[in-house]
C-alpha cells in the first residue's frame, strides 16, 4: 500500500522559493546597507588624512608574512617584505593584506596600525576563504549539487566561525559567476549553470558568512565576485573577453550578483574580464551606474589581484596613473596588489584629474565598512591565538563536512543496482591515482585546507568495509602521466576482486583560476587504464575526481555505475564510503550537464531553441546537431540517481489559466516504488512558446528535495506566478507577457517528466 500524504512543505514553497530566500533574515542586513549611516568620526578622521594616508586606506597587498606564502596563490609581483609592511602599517600607506597567516601575523600588524599609526586606522584582513578554512568542505560546485541553499549557509557560517575566529574580517567570497562553458577551470568555485540555483546559492552563502551581525567575531563580510560575467569567457579560456548583449547580461549572468547583494553582501570585487570593450574595473557604467545606482548597493568595490593595472595590456589604460584614474572614477574604491592607487591618486587629486570628493567617498566608504565590522570599537576583536587553536577543526564542522560531502554526490548511472556496495562478502579492488593517498582531497583555491589532515579514500572504504582484508588497493597510473607496471598491477588486482571501483578524474590544480581545459575528459592515461581493467569483465564502478563537468567516454562511460565525487574536502573518503555501501542514499543532482563530447561547449541545458531543433530520436539532416551526436547531454543538468525507484504522475494544474495578478498551483503525485528509502529533488521548469524575445527550451523555476520510504507517495506542489515567468524585454527592461506556456515537472531538465501547458493572461 502506498502511503499518500500531501507534504506540507512541498505545498507551502512554490515557484517562489526564491523570493522566499531572498525575504529571509538577512532582510535585517540589507535594511542596514540600504541606510548605511556612517558614523561621524568616520568624517572627521576623513578632514584629517592627508592625500597620502587616504591613498593608502585604499590599497590591498598580499600579505608578506611567512616569506610571501599568501602571494604565491597568485602570480608573483613585486612586493615588501613583512618588516615593510608593518612600516607601512604604520605609515598609514596600507589598509589591510589578505591571504595571511593567522592571528599571529594580525596582531602584529594591527597593533603597528592602531597603536603606532598617525591616526590609528584600524587594518582590515582579508582571505579567500572559498570553502572552509582549515575544515574544507566540498567545493563550492560540488556543494550546489545537494540542491539545498541551505546546506551552503551552514558551511558559509562554519567557516566563517573558524576563519573570523583566525583573524579574518573579509573573505572573498562567494564566487558567484554563472559558467555555461565547463572547459573554464573557475567553475568549480561556483554556483554552476543555472540562474535561479545561482541566486539562491549565492544568497544563502552571504547569509552564512555575514550573519545578521557583521561585528561577530564569528562573522565574515562576504564579497561578491567576480563582477561581471567573469564565467561568460569566451571558449571558456580564463581571463578572455566577454562579449555579450546587455539583454543576456541581466538575464542570466548579473542575477546571481544581485541576489548577493540583496541578502546583504556590502563588497564587491571587480572581475578580471573585459565586457563588450570595456573592462570591469573601469567600467563606469557596471560599478556605478548600474551597482550603486540601479540596485542601490551601499558597500564598496575592490579590483581583483593587479585588475587595475591590467588595464594596460587591455589596451584600455595608457599607463599606471592613467589606470587609477580610470579604475577610481569607474567605482572602484580599493585597489588589490598593483600599489597604483597609492602611488598615484595623491597626484590625481592635485592635478586635478580625480576629483578630491571622489577619493573622499571611496575612502567614506572603506571607513564606514571598517567601523561595521566593528573594528574601530576593538581592533583585535577577531584576533585571538588561543581562540584560532580551538576553534580548528571541531567535530562538530567535520561531520558537517561529511554531511556536506555525501550531499554533494551525484549518482549518475547504476545498472542492476550494482551500488550500494555489500561491506562483506566481496573483494574489491579500489584502483586509480585517487583511489588513496593524501592529495587531492581537499580541492582547488583553498589557502589553509590541509590534505593531510583530510580522510583519503582507501581509509573511508576500510572503515566501512567489515572485513579489512577485502580491499587491494592499486594506484594503476599517474594523473596526466602513465605509471610504470602501473596497468599491469591494476589488472592482476581486478582479476583477484569481485567489484572494481576506479577512482580516476582530474587533480585539483586541473581546474580553479588559469586552468581551462580544450579537452574535458578523463586524462588519457587513466583512460588507458579504465579499458584495460573494464576488459578483465569485474563489475566496475567509477567514482570521478572533478571540478567541472566531464566528457565521458569508453569504458568510463560504459562503466556499470558512475559516482561524481567532485573535491569534497576534508571528509571525502568518509562520505564517498558512506554513499557507496549504502548509509546514505545519493540525493546530489548536476549543476552543471555532462555533455557527450567537449566540442559541445559551451553546453548548457536552457539554451535557445534554434529554427532547426532535431526532436528526440535519431540524427536527422539539416538540424541542429553536431557530426555523430545528438546536441543533448549524456547527464543533464538536474540528473542524479538514487537507491529507490522514483515514479512520476498525476500532473495536476490548479487552472488552465494564470493572470497577471494570479498564482498557479502545479503538482505531481511522486512515488518511491523501491525498497531503499530515496531523496529525490522534484524539479519544476517552463518554457515560453512564444514571445517577443525567444526563451530558452526549459528554465528552472523551482525545486523541493523531498525524502520518501520504500512505497511512500507524496503530492508536491509548487505554485507559480507571472513574475517567474518575467524576461527581459526588448528595451532591455524585465518583462512579462501573456501567452501560451509549458510546464514540467521532472527529474531533470532533459527528462520528458510530467508535461502541462497554461495561458498566461493579461
Ligand atoms: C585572484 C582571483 O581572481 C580572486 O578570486 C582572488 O580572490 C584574488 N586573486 C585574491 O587571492
Amino acid at each position: 500500500m502506498l502511503d499518500m500524504r500531501i507534504s506540507r512543505r512541498a505545498a507551502v514553497i512554490g515557484a517562489s522559493a526564491a523570493a522566499a530566500w531572498l525575504a529571509s533574515p538577512a532582510r535585517a542586513l540589507i535594511q542596514a546597507a540600504g541606510n548605511l549611516s556612517t558614523p561621524g568620526f568616520v568624517d572627521d578622521l576623513i578632514a584629517r588624512m592627508t592625500l597620502e594616508e587616504k591613498a593608502g586606506q585604499l590599497s590591498l597587498m598580499a600579505s608578506a608574512w611567512g616569506g610571501g606564502v599568501a602571494a604565491s596563490l597568485n602570480p608573483p609581483t613585486q612586493g615588501s617584505s613583512f618588516p615593510q609592511q608593518v612600516e607601512e602599517a604604520r605609515q598609514g600607506q596600507l589598509t589591510g593584506v589578505f591571504n595571511g597567516n593567522g592571528a599571529r601575523m594580525a596582531r602584529i600588524l594591527q597593533t603597528a596600525a592602531v597603536k603606532n599609526s598617525r591616526l590609528k586606522v584600524p587594518l582590515i584582513f582579508a582571505a579567500d576563504i572559498i570553502h572552509g578554512h582549515r575544515t574544507i568542505f566540498p567545493v563550492p560546485l560540488a556543494e550546489v549539487a545537494s540542491f539545498e541553499p541551505d546546506l551552503a549557509r551552514r558551511t558559509a557560517a562554519a567557516a566563517a566561525f573558524e576563519a573570523a575566529g583566525a583573524g579574518i574580517d573579509w573573505t572573498f567570497s562567494p564566487m558567484v559567476d554563472v559558467a555555461r562553458d565547463q572547459r573554464w577551470g573557475r567553475g568549480v568555485e561556483g554556483g554552476g549553470e543555472d540562474v535561479l540555483l545561482g541566486r539562491l546559492f549565492a544568497a544563502a552563502r552571504v547569509r552564512g558568512f555575514q550573519g545578521d551581525n557583521l561585528k561577530g567575531s564569528d562573522r565574515m563580510l562576504a564579497c561578491i565576485k567576480h563582477f561581471a560575467a567573469y564565467g561568460g569567457a569566451e571558449a571558456g579560456l580564463d581571463y578572455n573577453t566577454v562579449d555579450m548583449s546587455e539583454r543576456t547580461l541581466r538575464e542570466v549572468y548579473l542575477q546571481p550578483y544581485k541576489a548577493g547583494f540583496d541578502a546583504g553582501a556590502l563588497s564587491a570585487m571587480a572581475s578580471f574580464n573585459e565586457i563588450s570593450g570595456v573592462p570591469s574595473t573601469g567600467n563606469h557604467w557596471l560599478m556605478t551606474d548600474l551597482l550603486r545606482g540601479e540596485w542601490g548597493f551601499q558597500g564598496f568595490v575592490v579590483s581583483d589581484y593587479t585588475g587595475d593595472e591590467e588595464m594596460i595590456l587591455h589596451g584600455y589604460a595608457k599607463d599606471g596613473r592613467d589606470a587609477a584614474r580610470l579604475a577610481l572614477l569607474a567605482g572602484v574604491d580599493m585597489s588589490m596588489q598593483s600599489g597604483l592607487y597609492r602611488k598615484y591618486l595623491p597626484d590625481l587629486v592635485r592635478s586635478g584629474d580625480v576629483p578630491q570628493a571622489q577619493l573622499d567617498l571611496s575612502v567614506r566608504r572603506v571607513l564606514a565598512m571598517k567601523a561595521m565590522l566593528g573594528l574601530f570599537e576593538d581592533p583585535f576583536r577577531r584576533i585571538d591565538e588561543k581562540r584560532e587553536q580551538a576553534r580548528s577543526m571541531l567535530p562538530v564542522n567535520r561531520a558537517l563536512a561529511r554531511e556536506a560531502g555525501r550531499k554533494a554526490i551525484v549518482l549518475l548511472k547504476n545498472d542492476g543496482d550494482l551500488l550500494p556496495l555489500p561491506r562483506s562478502g566481496k573483494k574489491i579492488a579500489l584502483i586509480g591515482p585517487f583511489a588513496s593517498g593524501q592529495h587531492d582531497l581537499v580541492g582547488p583555491w583553498c589557502v589553509y585546507g590541509d590534505d593531510a589532515k583530510a580522510i583519503d579514500l582507501a581509509s573511508g572504504v576500510r572503515a566501512a568495509l567489515t572485513d579489512k582484508s577485502s580491499l587491494i588497493v592499486a594506484a594503476g597510473s599517474g594523473v596526466e602521466e602513465p605509471l610504470a607496471g602501473g596497468i599491469d598491477a591494476a589488472v592482476a588486482a581486478a582479476r583477484r576482486a569481485d567489484i572494481v571501483v576506479l577512482a580516476i578524474g582530474e587533480s585539483q590544480g586541473m581546474s580553479g583560476e588559469a586552468q581551462s581545459r580544450t579537452e574535458i575528459i578523463v586524462p588519457e592515461p587513466q583512460q588507458q587504464l579504465a579499458e584495460a581493467v573494464a576488459a578483465v569483465g569485474k563489475p566496475v564502478v567509477v567514482i570521478l575526481k572533478h571540478g567541472r563537468a566531464l566528457a565521458l567516454e569508453g569504458a568510463v562511460a560504459n562503466a556499470q555505475a558512475i559516482l561524481a565525487t567532485w573535491f569534497l574536502g576534508t571528509e571525502t573518503g568518509n562520505a564517498i564510503a558512506d554513499v557507496l555501501f549504502g548509509a546514505y542514499g545519493p540525493s546530489g543532482r548536476l549543476p552543471a550537464s555532462f555533455p557527450r563530447a567537449s566540442g559541445q561547449q559551451p553546453y548548457y541545458y536552457a539554451h535557445k531553441p534554434t529554427g532547426r531543433p532535431n526532436p528526440a530520436g535519431p540524427l536527422e539532416a539539416y538540424k541542429a546537431h553536431f557530426r555523430g551526436i545528438p546536441n543533448s547531454a549524456l547527464y543533464p543538468f538536474g540528473h542524479g540517481l538514487n537507491y529507490g525507484k522514483i515514479e512520476y504522475g498525476d500532473l495536476a494544474l490548479g487552472s488552465p489559466t494564470l493572470s497577471m495578478t494570479g498564482e498557479l498551483r502545479v503538482s505531481a503525485r511522486v512515488t518511491n516504488r523501491g525498497s531503499r528509502a530515496a531523496d529525490e529533488v522534484v524539479q519544476l521548469y517552463v518554457h515560453d512558446r512564444t514571445a517577443s524575445i525567444t526563451r530558452p527550451v526549459r528554465e528552472l523555476k523551482a525545486f523541493r528535495k523531498i525524502a520518501l520510504a520504500p512505497g511512500q507517495s507524496e503530492i508536491v506542489g509548487f505554485k507559480i506566478t507571472a513574475s517567474d515567468l518575467q524576461f527581459i524585454g526588448r528595451d532591455n527592461r524585465p518583462t512579462v507577457e501573456a501567452g501560451t506556456f509549458d510546464v514540467w515537472i521532472a527529474p531533470s531538465a532533459e527528462s520528458e517528466g510530467l508535461h502541462g501547458n497554461f495561458e498566461l493572461v493579461a
